[in-house]
Order: structure tokens, then sequence, then C-alpha cells
């Protein structure tokens, strides 16, 4: 088998990544390790910055989310039992969110990858790629009992933290920057109209909790848990009774509570990969880097990842300008940096941490007022959460 470029991953970033190349009439294959049910069946992330909602209009997977999704022009941030609202538009010039979960996109990308008749190998097995450092790489894969190979030019790790493209570079190659938080988050999906029409940050002596949402009629509620909590432990009913006691008095007596859908908790993490460049290979999204999900970047960063290769390839295929490959790593680690910041930021500011002093307490409280109440404050929260600009190439 043979193709332009095989992306190893059909998470959103290898389907964007497939999607915007196929438009340009690059040729691609995604080879995935799950099955497309399986993928699907992930709830993840659910808010999306403007520059990817440009660029899944570029890839023509739009139609849906323009209907379904909801338009956010603010968010709310409560301590102290009081809330402050973050004017998104007003402290941006006009820039605003689209609340659309990650699976409808995902779901959205599938559908549009297969009216383009475009290739993907699901349940694939021991995916590996290979002769990275020559100009012919390709992967090996095993597929109905017999190992296929994939030729190509070159390759798009999108598999995500976990995958094989990052450990496929050689140690001494890449260097991995790591922070771990003592805390996870419980996360709960319920069909009950959100609590507010806005989604609400919330700082709390008990721990940090999110009010988030799907659509009019779903929710998406978190809980910050110490890291050794099950969910075998927290009954709906317990879920229910502690977000109440961590949201405001108002909000909380607004809660409509109702069965969960999806109950799961995710540990917190920063990390990045430097270089994202070996040879031929590409990381892209969660296989190069993590956030803690308190700024809503991690599916953002790979959108900004996405676009930066595409536009990479775009040149290397059009104008023949194989000088820009080393530029891909910079360019993409520039931005990564500024949104590992963010979020790192955002997760300290709001979340309680069980080696926690008094001290510590008030200088977070003194900070929340601190930012809420100053124009600059609100603004630099603003200017992140919308997403700073994607980087050019050159
Ligand atoms: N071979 C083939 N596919 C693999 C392999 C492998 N060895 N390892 C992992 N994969 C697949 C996974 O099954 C998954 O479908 O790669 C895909 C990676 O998808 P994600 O983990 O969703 O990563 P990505 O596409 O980069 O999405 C961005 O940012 O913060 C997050 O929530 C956000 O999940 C989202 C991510
Ligand atoms: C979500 O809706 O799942 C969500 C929203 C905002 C975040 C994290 C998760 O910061």
């Amino acid at each position: 088998m043979n193709t332009q470029v095989a992306i190893i991953g059909a998470g959103p970033s290898g389907l964007l990544l497939g999607q915007l190349l196929h438009h340009q009439g690059i040729d691609n294959v995604i080879v995935e390790r799950q099955s497309g049910e399986y993928v699907l069946s992930r709830i993840r992330a659910g808010v999306l910055e403007q520059g990817m909602v440009d660029l899944l209009h570029e890839a023509g997977v739009h139609q849906r989310m323009e209907k379904e999704g909801l338009p956010h022009d603010g968010f709310e941030l409560a301590f102290d039992n009081r809330r402050v609202r973050v004017a998104l538009d007003e402290l941006t010039g006009g820039s605003r969110v689209m609340v659309y979960g990650q699976t409808e996109v995902t779901r959205d990308l599938m559908t549009a990858r297969e009216a383009a008749g475009a290739t993907t190998i699901y349940a694939a097995g021991n995916v590996q790629p290979h002769a990275l450092e020559s100009d012919r790489p390709y992967i090996t894969f095993e597929k109905d009992g017999e190992t296929v190979r994939l030729n190509c030019d070159y390759i798009a790790g999108c598999d995500g933290y976990h995958g094989v493209s990052r450990q496929s570079i050689p140690n001494d190659r890449i260097k991995e920057f790591e922070k771990v938080y003592p805390f996870g988050w419980l996360g709960v999906l319920s069909d009950t109209p959100p609590v507010s029409d806005e989604l609400i940050y919330a700082r709390h002596e008990r721990g940090f909790s999110l009010c988030s949402m799907r659509s009019a009629t779903r929710s998406r509620y978190y809980l910050q848990v110490a890291l050794d909590e099950k969910v075998e432990d927290w009954s709906d009913e317990r879920f229910w009774e502690e977000l109440k006691r961590r949201l405001p008095e108002d909000v909380a007596h607004k809660l409509v509570t109702g069965p969960s859908i999806e109950k799961s908790i995710a540990p917190l993490r920063s990390f990045v990969a430097e270089p994202m460049q070996y040879g031929r290979l590409f990381l892209v999204g969660d296989a190069a880097h993590i956030v803690p999900p308190t700024g809503a970047k991690g599916l953002n960063l790979a959108a900004s990842d996405v676009n930066t290769l595409y536009r990479l390839m775009v040149k290397v295929y059009q104008e023949g300008r194989t000088d820009l490959i080393e530029r891909y790593s910079p360019t993409c680690l520039k931005r990564i940096w500024k949104a590992e910041r963010f979020s790192w930021w955002m997760t300290s500011m709001l979340h309680t941490f069980s080696e926690q002093e008094d001290f510590n307490s008030r200088l977070q409280l003194a900070e929340l007022d601190y930012v809420t109440s100053s124009k600059a404050g609100l603004a630099t929260i603003a200017e992140n959460y919308v997403g700073l600009p994607y980087e050019p190439l050159e």
C-alpha cells in the first residue's frame, strides 16, 4: 500500500489533518488501533476556539456544529460564594468560543471522511513506524491476521499520549517535560438542563468544580477528587451533593440533578515532548503534549498543531518547500508553551492542594479577587481562553 501522508490515530488530530489534506488533493491513509465505535465512546472536552472552528470550516466539516453548537460570549469564575463573569467578546474585541463536544467533532469528521472515500483502517494491530530518518519511511501493522506495509513520504503521529509514535523516537533525540498534579477530575454527563447558560469554574475550600454542558438538555459537570478515589464510590447522589456544596448558593439552588449517563475519573497532567519532529515523523496533539483541562486547551492545541502541519504539507507538495520541515516543531511549541502556562495557572488558582497551607489559600483568593477586579486581569484570562493567534510557519 502507498500513500503520501500516513496518519497514525483516528482521534480529532488525525481525522482533522486527514480531511484538510484530502481537500488539497494530498493522499493520506489513517491507521487506528481501536474500532470507530470505541473512538466515539470516549467522552472528552467540549469548548472550541475560533481557530478550530475556522479549521473545521476549511475542512468542510462545520454544518452540524454551526447548527447544534452553542456559541459562548463569556464564562464565570466563582469563588468566595460569588460569581464574576469573564466577558470574552468585550474583552477581546469580539472573540468567542463554541461549545460543541469533541465526540461530535469526531463523529462529523468520520462521516466526512467516509463520504470522501478516504481510507481509514480501524482495529489495526501492532502499528509501527519505520525508517523515519530515510526519505522512504513506512509503517507496518496487522490486519485480519496479515502484516501490511504502508509506504509513504511522511508520517503524522496523531496517536495520543499512549501512542507508539513518540515512543519510536530514540531517547537521546527527545526531551520530556512533565508536571503531575495531586488530584483528578471526576466527570459526570447527564441529560439534565445546564445549571447556567454559561460555564462556571468554581473554587471552593472542598475543591474545584466545573459546570459545563453539551446542549440545552445535556450537562457535563466535574469535581476535583483525590487521585485514589474510585468511580464506584461515587453514587450519583453523592456526586450531586458534593457539587452543590462547592457551588455558590444561588447556583446550587438551581441545579437540576438526574441519573448520570457517563461517569469517569481522569488524572491531571502537564506534559510536553520536544522536539515534535524526528526525521519524517511529526508528533501532533496529545502525542506531544498534555494540559490539565482547566483552560479547555487540549483539543484546541491539537487543532493548532494540525493547522501547522497541514500548511507545511501544502507548501511541501505544492511548492516543493521541504526546507520548512524543520520549522514545524518550533512553530508549534511557541504556542503550546503559552497554553501550558495558562492551563497550569488556571489549575493552580482554582484547585485545592493537599499540602495547602492557609497562606496559599489566601493567596489564591487574593489572586482571583485581583484578576477579576482588574480590566487587564480579566483581559489576560479572556484572550488566553478564546485562544492565542496561530503562529505562522515563516
Ligand atoms: N496505533 C494506532 N492508533 C493508536 C495507537 C497505536 N499504537 N495508540 C493510540 N492510537 C489511537 C487512539 O486509539 C486514539 O483514537 O490514536 C488516537 C489518539 O486520539 P486522542 O487521544 O484523542 O488524541 P488527539 O487526536 O491528539 O486528540 C486531541 O486533546 O486534550 C485532548 O481531549 C482532547 O483527546 C483530545 C486530544
Ligand atoms: C467540558 O465541557 O468537558 C469541559 C469544558 C471546559 C473545560 C474542561 C472540560 O475547561
